[in-house]
């Protein structure tokens, strides 16, 4: 699909995206170069960054590769450095690497909780903590007059609960309080805008595979407001919204982009079954006079 957006609106700028050789990730790496922008991916699979690399190149985006995990510090560190050396400053950090997979709690080990938490939570964290000064307004190869950006990529689960998510879950509700924070304290003190988006099911992504295999996704389908699954293309256009002249006021928040499925979720009280209760609540109330002790009802 066309992007509504000009082709320079993110010209001349730098963005560093962990997991943005695959996936999600990858398409707003593709956006953000073909709209202007120097690409650096950072992942742990070296086959995975060269093909993005020269998928990149070949649209005529200036693009490298650093592998690298978001769970060391050291690879952090690592890859902002070589982003800035490669590129002459850091303009956007976008953080979507992700770990998930199915499981109920009981059969999760606090190994396997932990190494969602370390590669969602404490790998955006890292990643933040290490481009900071290069980010933050005045720092080093910065010639605009404002701050960079940090875009974190979440999910919608937390917002209810999702069944076998409850690693996950907790991951990204760190992630959403990470980019409150930071969009607090570091707007404040470094001109840093911090937001998120909470993608819904996507079509061919490791999460739509892993998550929702085909003959749950197309009984899925009945319940969901738009009644399809999203692009790729949806989440890159609201990141080029985010991080272009037209998201300049907006800080601290995460989009939902999810066709409203969050709101949606298959109902564990039958619909007949709550118009029941809110009717024997209401007459209830209607009967009773207004301050009367709870214990009398
Ligand atoms: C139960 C599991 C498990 C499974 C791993 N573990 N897979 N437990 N069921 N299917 C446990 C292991 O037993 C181990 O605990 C611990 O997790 C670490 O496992 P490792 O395999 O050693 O970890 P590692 O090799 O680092 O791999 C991390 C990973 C893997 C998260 C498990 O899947 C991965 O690298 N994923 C990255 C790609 C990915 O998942 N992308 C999808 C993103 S989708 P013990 O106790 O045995 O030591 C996404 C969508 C979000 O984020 C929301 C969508 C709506």
């Amino acid at each position: 699909m066309e992007s509504p957006f000009k082709g320079d609106v993110l010209k001349g700028k730098v963005a560093l995206l962990t997991g943005g050789a695959s996936g999600i990730g990858f398409e707003i790496s593709r956006q953000f170069g073909i709209h202007g922008a120097s690409i650096a991916v950072m992942g742990r699979r070296k086959s995975v960054l060269d093909s993005a690399v020269s998928s990149l190149q070949s649209l005529g985006i200036p693009a490298v590769g650093f592998d690298g995990d978001v769970r060391k510090q050291e690879d952090a560190k690592r890859v902002v450095e070589s982003t800035v050396k490669h590129f002459g400053k850091l303009d956007i950090l976008v953080n979507a690497a992700a770990g998930n997979f199915l499981v109920s709690p009981e059969d999760l080990s606090p190994n396997g909780f932990r190494t969602v938490l370390d590669i969602d939570s404490v790998g955006t964290f890292t990643m933040c903590h290490e481009a900071l000064k290069y980010l933050k307004k005045g720092g080093p190869g910065r010639r605009s007059s404002s701050g960079g950006l940090i875009l974190n990529i979440s999910a919608t689960l937390h917002y209810t609960a999702s069944w076998y998510q409850i690693h996950v879950s907790a991951a990204k509700a760190a992630v959403d309080s990470l980019t409150r924070s930071l969009a607090l304290e570091w707007g404040t003190d470094y001109d840093i805008r911090v937001n998120g988006i909470a993608p819904g099911p996507i079509s061919d992504t490791t999460g739509m595979s892993k998550l929702s295999p085909e003959e749950i996704s197309s009984k899925a389908r009945e319940y969901m407001p738009l009644y399809k699954l999203g692009e790729k293309w949806d989440i890159a256009m609201s990141a080029l919204y985010l991080a272009s002249d037209a998201g300049k006021y907006v800080n601290g928040t995460t989009i939902v982009v999810d066709g409203g499925l969050w709101l949606s979720r298959p109902r564990h009280i039958p619909k007949d079954a709550v118009k029941q209760l809110s009717r024997t609540v209401e007459n209830r109330s209607r009967a009773t006079p207004v301050g009367l002790p709870t214990s009398k009802l």
